[in-house]
């Protein structure tokens, strides 16, 4: 049945393949004429100070020669000598620690280097790169390689130090080998319950973590497995470790709290965090994992949150149930990161004082200065759960006794699940950049987390990132930039998150400068496009909060997990005063509560998040908020467009793969934001019965429904719930089941004046069938595809008719006359029943 048109032609690959595996570190050749006018200012030998393989020191050595190889052209000698470096001419690059560095007795160093920073001194082809430790060593020489495959050869003279200790991923894996929210394939660390047997993906991730200088890893789910503490297990994680410790990333887990007991490993009788026998558990389990991986960086905890087992079972407190753990790691210097996502998961929409924002502050503002020094609290940055806009978490301002750490996430769990181009690193700055004015002192983020504001040794950056097998890691190449971005923030909060995209940009794609622009613009683009078609004011993902977190669903917010909107058919928004609302402004140190507090005071951005209001209710901007919801999706629709001819104008100039790769998913971003853009527009417009100023929403004048075109075969008209996810609410589909093989024709007759248009198919594509499309223009095939979207992008997939499975394709450059009669032939694959929405005839520029 496959081609049954023959139009699907064979496309040879003719470009040399690039997959993404290595990431920014490709380490690409310099053109020719950079290479010779560098040629007589390179090293000529590398020394490296450890001739330990497993050294992040040596690797360092490796990493310098490959990268000067492939970039320079130009094999280097490695010696691991200490003397050797005497008989070498000036010319040469030096990598070690502090320690080894004295010994050679060279010169005296006199920067203050803190653990993991780096001294990089370049003088032409003499290059000295000193760390604290090891890993500043390797961080150096991953430096110095970013700079010369940037074709950036000036001399330079750096310290620099991180600004924060504690720079971990959090990896979403279950021991299955499935990724809680993961789009990018199975799991690299686990397989059928145990650890993975070939880890060679999992050193090469370390090598990507350790040049944006991340030193840690949580390679399980939040939502913990107890078998992670079985000796099987343990001795896998050995494996991990050995894997990652020649680029000095330091391997966690996640711990399930209740792992010891009855509902665990049944070998305690109870898991209440003050129970002699559990301590005793808890203390030989640490010991033991120190005894096989003794570079372990410690654990962290998800506890009493959506389901998972916690102290509170046992009415001990937080702190008591994190530091169990602080107890067992301290002998070996190990550290707990215990999340602050606690929250009461079964709230009740109709209580108008009830907030889940309100959870973190309240579990934990009361347990400050009772968690042992080598606890950290894991705040999210928002009070909800990593949403398009948020505000600072307020519980950042009130543990200045306690070690702190953000979490980030470069998963886009809520941003799209990397089918969406979202540069995040603009969201997570207006928190990091964040005053919180506790005492009336300037208080940013950054600075309560790096533990510079309240004098804490440790505290920093955790990201949940869920890379897979997929061989770009994150199932979209563009989506790089934020795991890159991730760790030069987590190094450097204070760094233009621009400049960061632009090296990421020059390692990843080469510098050629239309090639960078275009990136930039379009990446630097996004998040505001994607804030503008998702959801605006502070009123969150307007996603579906109870099933796939990817597509629109504004009328799914009210529910137990307490992300609402508590709209209704004239007011909209959370009202968070404490005059007359959940009281979460006043969680904030005064000065920032008094600003959250008041409506005028209230930036438009968050004004939903903290106030109540009506639809007309006027905007600093001058607009209504109903206005501004429409005017925001049609301007983040249209802005989403725009990405495709922009990425189109670099065919040539990206290698054939990945630029097809990235073309085909912002093509279907372009289609999906106006999946988003009808749909949460349509809703609000529906609801509120306030018509668009622009007249815009409700009207499609160059659309045809296609209930309202001929239908022969199998199609017949279903209405699609939620109504917002279908035109006119109405789809049609052929047949129903899940052994659906039926086919159908929509035919209609074009009352369009002579000329050449694009012509758009809204279609939904469920999980589950690959239904089979043609569209014939006077009964010439014009275009035939398939309902496999499965096959080639990474979200979420659901089994329904809904927003989530909306989508839609566009025919370019069809020349169409008054009278021509357009055919859809659909053939129901599975359970997907050829499902169709309208066709839509576009002149050359008009979005519809
Ligand atoms: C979100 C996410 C869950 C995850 C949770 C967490 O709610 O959807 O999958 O377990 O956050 O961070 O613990």
């Amino acid at each position: 049945m496959r081609a049954r048109w023959g139009l699907l032609a064979l496309v040879a690959a003719v470009a040399v393949a690039e997959n993404g595996l290595s990431g920014w570190l490709r380490y690409a050749p310099l053109p020719d004429g950079q290479r010779q006018q560098y040629a007589s200012s390179l090293p000529s030998h590398i020394v490296a100070l450890n001739s330990t393989s497993t050294s992040p020191v040596y690797t360092a050595g490796q990493e310098l020669q490959d990268g000067i190889q492939r970039i320079l052209g130009r094999k280097l000698k490695i010696s691991q000598e200490h003397s050797a470096w005497t008989s070498f001419n000036s010319s040469f690059v030096l990598v070690g620690t502090l320690s080894a560095y004295d010994k050679l007795g060279s010169q005296n160093l006199s920067t203050d280097l803190v653990p993991d920073g780096f001294w990089l001194n370049i003088k032409g082809g003499a290059v000295t790169i000193v760390g604290q430790n090891g890993r500043g060593a390797l961080y150096g020489a991953f430096e110095y390689l970013s700079r010369i495959a940037q074709g950036n050869f000036a001399d330079a003279d750096i310290v620099s130090n991180p600004d924060a200790p504690i720079r971990w991923v959090n990896e979403w894996d279950n021991m299955d080998g499935t990724i809680e929210r993961g789009y990018a394939g199975r799991s690299i660390f686990f397989a059928n319950g145990s650890v993975a047997t070939d880890l060679t993906r999992v050193s090469q991730y370390a090598r990507l973590l350790a040049s944006v200088r991340i030193n840690g890893i949580v390679v399980n789910n939040v939502n913990a497995n107890p078998r992670m503490l079985t000796n099987e297990t343990i001795a896998g994680l050995k494996r991990i470790a050995d894997s990652m410790r020649p680029y000095g990333v330091r391997v966690g887990i996640s711990l399930n709290f209740a792992s010891p007991g009855p509902d665990g490993l049944k070998e305690t009788a109870t898991f209440d965090p003050l129970d002699p026998t559990v301590i005793a558990w808890w203390e030989a389990k640490t010991n033991q994992i120190y005894q096989q991986i003794p570079d372990w960086a410690g654990y962290l905890v998800k506890a009493n949150s959506e389901g998972q087992p916690g102290p509170l079972t046992y009415n001990r407190t937080l702190a008591d149930g994190a530091n169990l753990f602080a107890r067992a790691l301290r002998p070996h210097g190990g550290i707990i990161m215990f999340r602050a996502f606690v929250y009461n998961s079964n709230m009740n929409p109709a209580v108008w004082k009830d907030d889940r924002a309100n959870a973190a502050y309240d579990f934990f503002k009361e347990l400050d200065g009772e968690f042992l020094d080598n606890v950290i609290v894991q705040i999210k940055y928002g009070p909800i759960d990593f949403q398009v806009r948020e505000p600072a978490s307020p519980l950042f301002a009130h543990l200045p006794n306690t070690n702190a750490a953000i979490e980030l996430q470069i998963t886009q769990e809520y941003l799209g699940q990397q089918d969406h181009l979202v540069y995040t690193p603009p969201l997570w700055k207006t928190i990091l950049d964040f005053d919180m004015r506790v005492g009336g002192k300037p208080s940013l983020v950054r600075d309560i987390v790096s533990g510079q504001r309240f004098n804490r040794t440790l505290g920093g950056y955790a990201g949940v990132v869920n890379v897979g097998t997929n061989p770009n890691w994150l199932g979209s190449h563009l989506a790089m930039s934020n795991l890159y971005a991730y760790g030069r923030l987590a190094w450097d909060p204070t760094g233009d998150v621009q400049s960061l995209l632009q090296d990421w940009i020059r390692l990843t794609f080469g510098s050629e400068p239309s090639v960078v622009k275009v990136i930039t613009d379009i990446s630097m683009a996004s998040w505001p496009a994607y804030e503008n078609y998702t959801g605006n004011l502070g009123i969150q993902t307007l996603t579906d909060i109870l099933y796939t977190h990817f597509g629109p669903c504004p009328q799914c917010q009210e529910n137990r997990w307490g992300q609402w909107t508590r709209a209704d058919k004239s007011t909209i928004g959370m009202d968070r005063t404490v005059s007359n609302g959940t009281g979460n402004s006043g969680q904030y140190p005064p000065e920032v509560a008094a600003v959250f507090e008041n409506l005028e005071t209230t930036p438009d951005n968050l004004l939903l998040w903290f106030h109540h209001v009506n639809y007309t209710h006027r905007l600093h901007s001058g607009k209504t908020v109903i206005q501004h919801f429409y005017d925001a999706h049609y301007d983040g629709a249209a802005a989403a467009q725009t990405f495709v001819p922009a990425w189109q104008s670099l065919q040539g100039k990206v290698d054939g793969a990945r630029f097809d790769d990235v073309l085909f998913k912002l093509r279907f971003q372009a289609g999906h934001a106006l999946v988003w853009r009808d749909a949460v527009a349509g809703y609000y417009y529906n609801l509120s019965g306030i018509a668009d100023e622009a007249s815009r929403v409700g009207h499609h004048p160059y659309r045809i429904e296609a209930e309202s075109m001929a239908l022969s075969g199998g199609y017949r008209p279903v209405a699609v719930d939620p109504f917002e996810a279908a035109s006119n609410s109405t789809a049609i589909v052929v047949g129903s089941g899940p052994n659906n093989n039926g086919s159908g024709e929509a035919a209609t007759v074009l009352d369009f004046p002579l000329g050449t248009y694009d012509i758009a198919v809204g279609y939904f594509d469920v999980a589950g069938g690959r239904a089979h499309y043609g569209a014939f223009l006077n009964g010439e095939p014009l275009h035939e595809w398939y309902g496999d979207l499965e096959d080639h992008l990474g979200h979420e997939f659901s089994t329904k008719l809904d927003a989530h499975s909306a989508t839609r394709i566009t025919i370019p450059n069809v020349d169409v006359k008054r009278g021509d009669v357009l055919k859809i032939i659909g053939l129901a694959d599975g359970n997907e029943g050829a499902p169709l929405d309208y066709v839509a005839i576009l002149p050359k520029g008009v979005v519809d």
